[in-house]
């Protein structure tokens, strides 16, 4: 066997591995993007080592640039991955011992490949959770660049896909913003229960050095220690919590492609996209597809499927570490790949979204939309609401016969069937009044709709770094 292929565990063995098991078990095709958290990992655990006094200041000095070195070698591509060097682990170990020798032999000294792989899942999902917090961010300032655009611009409401009552657009897309604060509260929500190191936990109960944990999760910016070995090693819910965030991400973003998706077709034109964003059909010379909002509404089905492949993957596991847990990987790795596109996908196809709003103004008139204003009114004028209810669909039902919208039928013709309908009550059957009338807090009102931005703004402005 080559001097830098031997296996770090193959003291115990007399025949050399087979080919496939070494082609099975191996992860590292997948997992040595993890390298930069494993270095790091790898360094506070020396420094540890020196603190306590098992690495003299001079092998510290000596593992340290071999670190280094190491680093810059996968960065510049040059290192060779073998299978029969299993993982990223054992890659940048034997590349060390290869650099420096006996001096590296003791790096893996009060550690197992156990709390090294938890410590860099963490690190990892670490960072990925502060780049889709960012990315939500960024998304949410578009929402809100949008929403101030479109504030004043009549759209129809829909329930159970009927038009129900006018609304704004500014009003949808403040809650879109109000959707994705959530699901940024729930990253931020599990970054805190994450952050804690399980470094030092080594194989699964912990080790016979006086370490010091404290030091190393301090060095890697943990905020504290993990408190029970056992659970350390094979805990991985800060995965499932990380893809169960995205699953709900994902289905947000999924209902706000739908929508455009819709209101972009011929039969509604509600809106246009940009030519630049869209994409055409190889037979059908007119088609214009918004294919990048069916990719995040059909990516979504990836990220849930990654949800019940890392539950599965931990369902029955016994304690602690098992080599299942190494499958946890793909499954996070596609996730946040996954909803770090379809995040900059959904900016894009807003930042390049126009709202057709004479149609979408048309189309709030049809529908009997103002219907519930007029109800209002009534009751308004002392009628019970069901007494009130029942009227304006007496009104609707007449106005359907006689093909007309309620705005178009006359005073006598609201008379005849509530002599308590005045003048006024024009006011509240065009779309803009019917609007503007919304009193209660969180409704569709201008004025309610600009205090939603400005609240937003707050948020943005102020927003919890991590
Ligand atoms: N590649 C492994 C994983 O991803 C690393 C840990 C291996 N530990 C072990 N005892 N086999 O889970």
């Amino acid at each position: 066997m080559a001097k830098n292929t031997k296996k770090p565990w193959q003291g115990r063995f007399s025949k050399k591995t087979h080919n496939f098991v070494e082609f099975f078990t191996s992860s590292i095709h997948f997992d040595k993007r993890l390298y930069l958290y494993d270095i790091e990992g790898s360094k506070a655990h020396s420094m540890m080592l020196n603190k306590i006094g098992i690495l003299s200041d001079k092998e510290l000095k000596k593992i340290l640039t071999a670190l280094k070195k190491v680093e810059k070698k996968i960065e510049s591509g040059k290192m060779v991955w073998k299978n029969s060097l299993e993982d990223i682990h054992m890659h940048i170990e034997n590349e060390l011992i290869e650099l420096i020798g006996d001096t590296a032999k003791k790096i893996h000294t009060g550690r197992s490949r156990n709390d090294q792989v938890a410590t860099d899942m963490k690190l990892y999902v670490r960072d990925e959770t502060t780049a889709v917090y960012e990315n939500i961010i960024t998304l949410q300032k578009t929402l809100i660049q949008l929403a101030e655009k479109y504030h004043k611009s009549i759209v129809p409401g829909f329930t159970h896909m009927q038009i129900a009552q006018p609304i704004t657009f500014g009003f949808i897309l403040m809650a879109w913003f109000f959707m994705l604060e959530r699901d940024k509260s729930r990253f931020l929500d599990s970054y805190i229960r994450l952050n804690s190191s399980p470094l030092g936990a080594a194989a699964l109960s912990g080790t016979s050095y006086k370490i010091d944990r404290k030091y190393t999760a301090k060095l890697l910016q943990f905020d504290n220690v993990t408190d029970n070995a056992l659970d350390s090693v094979s805990d991985r819910d800060f995965i499932i919590e990380f893809i169960s965030n995205s699953s709900l991400l994902m289905s947000h973003l999924s209902r706000f492609s739908e929508e455009i998706i819709v209101w972009c077709s011929t039969m509604y034109n509600f809106v246009s996209l940009d030519d630049k964003i869209c994409t055409g059909s190889s037979i059908m010379p007119q088609k214009k597809n918004p294919d990048v909002l069916e990719l995040i509404r059909g990516k979504t089905g990836t990220v849930y499927g990654q949800l019940v492949n890392i539950l599965t993957i931990m369902k029955a596991q016994s304690f602690a570490y098992n080599r299942d847990n190494q499958e946890d990987k793909p499954a996070l790795f596609n996730c946040a790949d996954t909803i770090d596109m379809c995040l900059q996908a959904m900016n894009l196809c807003l930042e390049n979204l126009k709202l057709n709003e004479d149609v979408t103004k048309a189309a709030a008139e049809k529908g009997f939309s103002t219907a519930t204003d007029y109800a209002d009114y009534l009751v308004k004028k002392g009628v019970p609401f069901r007494d009130a209810h029942e009227i304006v669909g007496k009104t609707v039902g007449y106005a359907i016969n006689k093909k007309l919208n309620l705005d178009q039928l006359t005073l006598k013709e609201f008379q005849n069937i509530s002599p308590l309908t005045d003048t006024d009550v024009f006011k509240f059957l065009n779309v803009e009044g019917s609007v503007s009338n919304k009193m209660s807090i969180g409704g569709a009102s201008f004025n309610e709709v600009m205090k939603q931005i400005k609240k937003a703004k707050k948020i943005i402005s102020t927003y919890e770094k991590i």
